[in-house]
């Protein structure tokens, strides 16, 4: 969907202590993955706990589009009837995906070796957002894309009608373009090889294993090699999805950072590739514990049990654990003004490319709430101040759920409120996170 409607103003008051059991939805990487993967094999995948944000609805409604039968049952569990590997029709109309960055660059590799046209648009921020890292691995499988300047959307794909095997090492730590490569390799001949520096999130690799797809990693000297060999036959999957841990970022974060706080945060999956940020918070001193800690579907899951952390000191972020926290670095930045001070987060120039500027988005945010901030291409720095973070602020959340979300986590423990100026796009990712956290305590309106 290009637009959710007229803004909607949201603002959080301080609040008391937040406590009670926050369920988050399901998990936005795996819940796209699910809908594709789904879509590409044959037979009925089922799939269960899908987060019903905007973004995977607007997946949903392109897979459709593409020949899948994607419907939902009354009980909430998705039914997806594939076409198979290769199989995709070419889309009647345009493929709008909304604000999703995901959604885009996946669907855009796994229709690249089919032999069909399709066109994409999504919001204004996904139109400003960067392409070419995907459109340049696609075009060494044969396919074409023609976008507005600077590979921007709308952008219209040509298929490749005889694809080819491709060798890609993925120049900047991305998932997506990771994903992209992988699912366009799905239908090539031969084997697709895949090198990354930095291990991202792995969802892609693991769900295409489930899928019955022959697919190797190996850790080597020059980063991860993923191997996969194209043309399989994917079996349909029952999946459940997994609570998304970066969703739980946020009342994790409100429960360290508001006095008297005390929040279990259930059934979190804790891939390595996905984690940085509780571990981080850890560092930082929070009093944050992984109980009932366990292994579910091959990943550690645990739940997350926060309280009000009063002691918190910042630390230098180590860059390696950039991928594995990329989405948290928003509300990490909150957390980091209520510690003592500065938190340093370097090596993350991916920031800027997110649904929109996020160091420049935060830094605009925090210094109106009366913290310092230091900023440069790819760092960051904040000045904690202990506790006392005066607030007081409206921020633009420029079209990006997780902008919106951290401010108006902020405001919960700031002394005076933080109002967002448009708190629509939360529905992205975390469609209840106002109720969720009205459930907890908190003092959000709007
Ligand atoms: C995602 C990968 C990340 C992340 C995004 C979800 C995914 O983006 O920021 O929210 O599901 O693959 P990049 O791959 O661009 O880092």
């Amino acid at each position: 969907m290009s637009s959710h409607g007229p803004a909607c103003p949201m603002t959080a008051h301080r609040s008391d202590g937040l406590r009670g059991v926050a369920d988050v939805p399901g998990d936005k990487s795996i819940s796209h993955r699910a809908l594709i993967l789904g879509a590409l094999s044959v037979g009925e995948t089922v799939v269960t706990g899908l987060l019903e944000g905007q973004d995977v609805l607007d997946t949903a409604t392109a897979m459709r589009a593409f020949g899948a039968d994607v419907t939902r049952g009354e009980d909430g569990v998705w039914r997806v009837h594939g076409v198979g590997v290769g199989g995709f029709a070419e889309p009647g109309g345009v493929i709008d995906c909304g604000n999703s960055g995901t959604g885009v660059r996946l669907i855009m590799g796994a229709m690249a070796t089919c032999p069909i046209v399709a066109t994409f648009t999504g919001d204004a921020s996904l139109n400003k957002r960067p392409m070419a890292r995907v459109t340049d691995p696609l075009a060494l499988f044969g396919a074409r894309a023609v976008g507005r300047s600077g590979g921007r959307l709308p952008m219209t794909i040509v298929g490749a009608v005889e694809p080819v095997p491709v060798r890609y090492e993925v120049p900047v730590p991305s998932a997506q373009v990771k994903s992209a490569v992988l699912l366009a390799g799905l239908n090539a001949p031969g084997e697709t090889v895949v090198i990354e520096h930095e291990a991202t999130r792995d969802h892609t690799e693991r769900m295409l294993a489930g899928f019955g797809a022959r697919i190797v990693t190996e850790e080597t000297p020059e980063g991860r090699v993923i191997t996969l060999t194209g043309q399989p036959e994917l079996r349909p999957e029952r999946i459940e999805v997994p609570r998304d841990p970066s969703s739980a970022a946020f009342p994790v974060c409100a429960a360290l950072i508001v006095p008297g706080s005390d929040v279990l945060v259930p059934n979190i999956g804790l891939n390595p590739t996905r984690a940085g940020l509780f571990y981080t918070l850890q560092e930082m001193g929070a009093d944050l514990v992984f109980e009932n800690l366990r292994e579910e579907g091959g990943e550690p899951v645990a739940d997350l049990r926060a309280r009000y952390s009063p002691d918190m000191t910042g630390i230098a972020v180590p860059p390696g654990r950039a991928a594995s926290m990329i989405d948290e670095y928003p509300v990490l930045s909150v957390v980091a003004a209520f510690a003592q001070g500065p938190t340093e987060m370097r090596g993350v120039k991916e920031l800027r490319v997110k649904e929109s500027d996020r160091i420049a988005a935060m830094a605009d945010g925090l210094r109106a709430a009366g913290v310092t901030v230091e900023d440069g291409p790819d760092w960051w720095i904040v000045h904690g101040l202990g506790g006392d973070v005066p607030g007081g602020a409206t921020v633009a959340t420029r079209l990006d759920h997780r902008i919106a979300m951290s401010f108006l986590v902020m405001g919960l423990a700031s002394a005076r409120p933080m109002t967002v100026d448009d708190g629509g796009p939360i529905a992205t990712s975390f469609p209840v996170f106002g109720p969720l956290m009205a459930g907890l305590g908190a003092r959000i309106d709007g």
